[in-house]
Order: structure tokens, then C-alpha cells, then sequence
């Protein structure tokens, strides 16, 4: 472990891409400058998140190479800023100190001003100044790095302590997967007396029907294209209903005006999206979280006007988002479905979840962590 009195590394080890289609290779990369209210840990675990693969094969638009992805992180924190137990912006996370477990999510910082509106609602996962935990900048121009790593380092504010009751490898999908559909299913009123679908039953998506039946859903309902998940959902998770959409003649009509929410987590740009929105009850909010590569298929304005419905999105979650799921995760026990697989074998782990493999995350896992696999 570093001591606070040893000069901070210049250089860190990961897993990095050079470019959209080569594997990652295991090198040194320079990190952000450690600033008096920067926090360094040393990764034992990395979830793998859909964004991972969209940034690597620079799906949304070029990535910012070199890289190193990863952005559901759980480590123990090595070295703490001298400022970070008076850091004015966050109290909770005043009381992070050396040794202690925590974990980072996909956003690692934001401008935090008071004349930000997002920022000063406490709401910087919509701060426009916002830094990506990986293929972002800081303020100082300085690269953000992810996860697939032996270190991270970077702003307390986005630092979170871990409830000793999670697991590590099971908590590092809720800081990226867990509080983006724990976020909107707050914000929309998911919880006794409401009916919630979920489309799209990946990372995100198992997550979703898990965190529905935590807030206490009247009804949950799994939304995927074939039956292959139908156990897993029904049995497994906790839902009430499944669709399968490419299976069952007449989903659309039968479900029809039967859910407040519904909740999409899908990635791909050809889904069925009128039919989703038929789901909806009148006044009925489809909240978009997938980020597929290309445009969503077009509605006609009667989707919209014949129920009154509101369609909307959600970007992650806002750092009190991410204390309020952790603090539910560990009352309720909402463990996400996790396969452990060694950080060396991020390569092949990438390949089989972009090939949709993954039931329903992959967890690459650290050093120590490792040898208990
Ligand atoms: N908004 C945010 O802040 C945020 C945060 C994190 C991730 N994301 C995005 O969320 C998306 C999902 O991430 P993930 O990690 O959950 O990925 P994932 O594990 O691969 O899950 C995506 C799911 O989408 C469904 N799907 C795929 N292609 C489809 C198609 N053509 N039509 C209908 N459904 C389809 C599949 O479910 P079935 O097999 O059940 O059909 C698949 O399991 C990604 O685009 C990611 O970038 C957004
Ligand atoms: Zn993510
Ligand atoms: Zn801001």
C-alpha cells in the first residue's frame, strides 16, 4: 500500500485500447494529477458495463484513444487528498479514509458551482461540465481512466463507501447498472400501487426487475425478445409476468394500457418501440436508458396523443442516487447475477458480452480478489 508520504505514482497499469479494434493490452498509462481532494484506491474488482463496448469500437462517436474502460469499480482506498475530510461540496464523502472499501461509478466528476443548476439541485449526472470516469477530461485537460486497472484515482465527491453487507463483486454493477435504473424508477414513482416493465433483460435489465421489487412494485413485468430468460425472470428475479416479444402473437394488444412504467434498457436501434409505448397506461411515463449507436425508430404522433404518455431518458445517477441505492441494496439484499472472471481475461469477457452472453454481468476481478475465484 502507498504511505500518504510517498509522492504519488505518475504512472498506473491497466488494460488499454489503442484503438476500435484491437484488443486491450496490460501497459502503463498516465493518470489525472492527485489533487488535495482526490481519492486513489486499488482496484480488486471491475464490472462490465454495455457503455464499455460502445466506447471501445467508438460506436458513439471516436473515442479518445489511449483508454482504459471500466466504470463499475469497487477497490480499497490507498491514499486520500488533505483536503478531503473538509471537502465542502460532499459531506459523506468527508469520512473516506485510507483502508476503507469503496467503489466508483461511470462519472467522476462535474463543475459542482453554485450558479450550475444540475449541480446546485444535486443532480451532476446532468451537469454539463460532467468528466466520464473513462474517456473524459477534467478540468486541468487531464484524461480520465476507468477501471480494467490495478489503480484509480480521482475526485472524493464521486467516491462511495461501500455497506459492509454487499460483496465486493457483487456491488461493482450497482454503480453503473444499478443506479441508472434505480435512479429513474425513484424519480418516476416506481413503489406500491405502480405496474413496471422492464425491456431488456441484460445488466441493466435484471437489475431493473430487481430494483423494482425493492421499492415495492405492485407488479413487474420482463420484457425481452425471445424465452430464453423466461426462468431466470420469473423464478429467478421476482417478476410477475414475461413478454416475449418475438414469440408471443398479439404482446402488444394483450399487455396493452396494463403498466406505468416502462423502463428500456435495450441498445439496439431496431426494437419495437410504438409497441412498448402501447404497454403504457394513460399518463404512463417510457423512460429510455439503452444508448443504442443509431437513431430510434420513428412514432406517429397518435403513440404520444391517444394516452397522454411521456417519453423520456435518464443519464446514470446523481451521487445521492448512487448512497440511496447502495443503502436499499443492502437493506433489501439486491445482488445483481455476476460471473467473476480474472482481469487477464478481459479481452474474451468483452467478446462474450458483446456477443450477449453475459447472465447477466461479468465481474473482472484483481490480484487477491483473483485467488479466491
Ligand atoms: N442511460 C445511462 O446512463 C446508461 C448507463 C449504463 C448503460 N447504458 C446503456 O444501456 C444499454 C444496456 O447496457 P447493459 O450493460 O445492460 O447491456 P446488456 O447487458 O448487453 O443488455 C442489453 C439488453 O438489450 C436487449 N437487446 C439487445 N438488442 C436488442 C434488440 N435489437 N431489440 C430489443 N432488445 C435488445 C437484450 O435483452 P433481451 O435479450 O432480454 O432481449 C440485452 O440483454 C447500453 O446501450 C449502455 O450503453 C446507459
Ligand atoms: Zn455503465
Ligand atoms: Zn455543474
Amino acid at each position: 500500500m502507498a504511505s500518504p508520504s510517498s509522492p504519488p505514482s505518475k504512472t498506473f497499469q491497466g488494460w488499454v485500447a489503442h484503438d476500435a479494434t484491437t484488443p486491450l493490452t496490460f501497459t502503463s498509462f498516465e493518470p489525472k494529477p492527485f489533487t488535495s481532494t482526490d481519492v486513489e484506491i486499488k482496484v480488486s474488482h471491475c464490472g462490465i458495463c454495455g457503455t464499455d463496448i460502445h466506447t471501445l469500437r467508438s460506436g458513439w462517436g471516436p473515442a479518445d484513444y489511449p483508454c482504459v474502460v471500466g466504470h463499475e469499480i469497487i477497490g480499497t482506498v490507498e491514499r486520500v487528498g488533505s483536503d478531503v475530510s473538509t471537502l465542502a461540496s460532499s459531506a459523506a464523502s468527508r469520512a473516506i479514509r485510507v483502508g476503507d472499501r469503496v467503489g466508483i461509478g461511470a462519472q467522476s466528476n462535474s463543475c459542482l458551482r453554485a450558479d450550475c443548476e444540475a449541480c446546485a439541485d444535486g443532480q451532476e449526472s446532468y451537469c454539463t461540465r460532467m468528466t466520464g470516469t473513462y474517456n473524459g477530461r477534467y478540468a486541468d485537460k487531464s484524461k480520465s481512466y476507468g477501471g480494467f486497472a490495478t489503480h484509480w484515482r480521482g475526485p472524493a465527491h464521486f467516491v462511495f463507501r461501500i455497506p459492509d453487507t454487499l460483496p465486493s463483486a457483487e456491488a461493482a454493477p450497482l454503480l453503473c447498472g444499478g443506479v441508472t435504473v434505480y435512479a429513474p424508477l425513484r424519480k418516476h414513482g416506481a413503489g406500491p400501487g405502480k405496474t413496471v416493465g422492464v425491456v431488456g433483460i441484460g445488466g441493466l435489465g435484471h437489475l431493473g426487475i430487481l430494483f423494482a421489487r425493492a421499492l415495492g412494485a405492485d407488479r413487474v413485468v420482463a420484457i425481452s425478445r425471445s424465452s430464453s430468460k423466461r426462468a431466470d425472470a420469473v423464478q429467478g428475479l421476482g417478476a410477475d409476468a414475461f413478454i416475449a416479444t418475438a414469440e408471443d402473437k398479439g404482446w402488444a394488444k394483450t399487455y396493452s394500457r396494463t403498466l406505468d412504467i416502462v423502463l428500456s434498457t435495450v441498445d439496439a436501434p431496431d426494437m419495437p418501440l410504438a409497441q412498448y409505448l402501447r404497454l403504457l397506461k394513460r399518463d404512463g411515463t417510457f423512460v429510455q436508458v439503452g444508448a443504442p449507436e443509431r437513431p430510434l425508430p420513428p412514432l406517429t404522433a397518435w403513440s404520444l396523443i391517444q394516452k397522454s404518455v411521456k417519453v423520456t431518458g435518464s443519464n446514470i445517477g446523481s451521487p445521492d442516487d448512487i448512497r440511496s441505492m447502495l443503502q436499499l441494496a443492502a437493506e433489501k439484499r439486491v445482488l445483481p447475477w455476476i460471473q467473476k472472471r480474472p482481469m487477464e481475461d478481459v479481452n474474451a469477457a468483452l467478446a462474450d458480452m458483446d456477443a450477449g452472453k453475459a447472465r447477466y454481468r461479468y465481474v473482472l476481478q484483481n490480484g487477491e480478489a483473483q485467488a479466491k475465484l
